[in-house]
């Protein structure tokens, strides 16, 4: 088992990669399997286990890209829009080598925030293990994931709730900070 010092430094060395920051080179369905079953041994209340994922590669980037374009457009005051934000959007999708949708299905047995709590741990256990793997990867939260419905069928309670962006990461992971955990932690004295 791994150490608590080396577990702390990958849970410090996990960062938001962009896909600019991505290789071209391949995630393997081996490494996306790991990836996905990393995220599905998430704590859960009353074992309902409500994450769901759909995993968009190859061809279907292109489709979704158009998607992301679209909804851009759709949202955007055509005055506002500007085509280097346009290419941006096409880009990071064409550039991510993998890209998972992060959705959840509420059963509706305890609070609709529980279940996205464990949804997300699901999200950091992911994250943890790309960055084992030196696939960089973030959680993009635009608007369009409320009309995700529109590029794919969810079922009855699903919502998406983010972008998973993965791409091998070309390049040394960035510095980043938090503020002392001391300001975040009051000891209860009595
Ligand atoms: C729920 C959630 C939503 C996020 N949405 C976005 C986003 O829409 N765009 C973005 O650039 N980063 C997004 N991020 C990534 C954060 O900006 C990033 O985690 C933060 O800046 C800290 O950087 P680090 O992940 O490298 O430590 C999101 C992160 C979380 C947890």
């Amino acid at each position: 088992m791994m150490n608590h010092e080396e577990l702390l430094h990958l849970i410090k060395s996990r960062r938001s990669v962009m896909p600019t920051q991505y290789s071209q080179e391949e995630i393997t369905s081996e490494e996306l399997n790991l990836i996905l079953e990393s995220a599905n041994w998430a704590p859960n209340h009353k074992r309902t286990e409500p994450w769901r994922f759909k995993v968009i590669q190859g061809e279907v980037k292109k489709r979704f890209a158009e998607f992301m374009l679209e909804k851009y457009q759709e949202t955007t005051l055509p005055e506002a829009q500007n085509e280097r934000k346009k290419a941006g959007i096409i880009e990071k999708c064409l550039l991510s080598d993998k890209i998972i949708l992060i959705c959840m299905k509420t059963s509706h047995q305890l609070p609709e925030w529980e279940e996205l709590a464990a949804t997300s741990m699901a999200v950091q256990n992911m994250w943890l293990m790309c960055t084992s793997m030196e696939i960089g990867s973030y959680w993009s939260s635009p608007g369009a994931i409320s009309k995700m419905n529109e590029f794919t069928e969810l079922e009855e309670d699903e919502n998406c709730y983010g972008i998973f962006y993965m791409g091998k990461r070309k390049g040394d992971l960035h510095e980043s900070s938090r503020q002392p955990i001391e300001n975040k932690v009051q000891f209860i004295a009595s």
